[in-house]
């Protein structure tokens, strides 16, 4: 497989983004946000406002991926980043995901972040668990029952957290 470029997003992406983001989201299984959410507000949730950065994976001319980098909190808080992830669901399993995560820790220790935390990872999420794991994040909290996977039913929900 070739490999993915990555570049920063432009607001124009956003038609290309939303089919795969939108599928991802109305699942309900990986991603604590409304399964309703309609593309405007998704657009608005996805590309924030500085300094959160948006990103974009092609695959030749197809974007695929994307990922959304920022402050996990605000003021005293903000030295920390969160990121969150999305790969279109036909080319997931060839590295694209891994490429964004790695892309991310890279772009946050640039932006002068000094770690990064997740704070929402259902653990019924297999994959993402073992790649973050395998990229130095380690699971710092544990909420019982705090996501509600729509087949599963009530799963632990992960915080995870590596410095950078
Ligand atoms: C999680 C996600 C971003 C991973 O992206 P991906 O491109 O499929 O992942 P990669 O191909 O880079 O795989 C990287 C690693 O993840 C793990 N992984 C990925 N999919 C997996 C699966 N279905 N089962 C187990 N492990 C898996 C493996 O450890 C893999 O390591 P390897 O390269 O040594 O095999 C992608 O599946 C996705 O977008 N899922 C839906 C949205 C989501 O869950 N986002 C994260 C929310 S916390």
């Amino acid at each position: 497989m070739a490999a993915p470029r990555i570049r920063r997003a432009d607001k124009s992406d956003w038609q290309q983004i939303w089919p795969f983001w939108h599928e991802i989201v109305a699942a309900g299984d990986t991603y604590a946000y409304p399964p309703d959410i309609d593309s405007a507000a998704g657009r608005a949730l996805w590309f924030g406002v500085p300094p959160e950065q948006t990103w974009v994976a092609e695959l030749g001319s197809e974007l695929v991926a994307t990922y959304h980098l920022g402050p996990n909190h605000a003021g005293p808080g903000s030295h920390i980043a969160n990121a969150s992830y999305m790969v279109s669901a036909g080319v997931r399993g060839l590295g694209i995901g891994r490429t964004m995560v790695v892309h991310s820790i890279e772009q946050a220790s640039e932006a002068g972040y000094r770690g990064m935390q997740f704070n929402a990872v259902a653990a019924s999420n297999l994959g993402a668990v073992r790649l973050y794991s395998d990229l130095g994040f380690e699971v710092v909290g544990r909420i019982p029952g705090g996501f509600r996977h729509p087949s599963q039913g009530f799963v632990e929900l992960l915080i995870m957290f590596r410095p950078l």
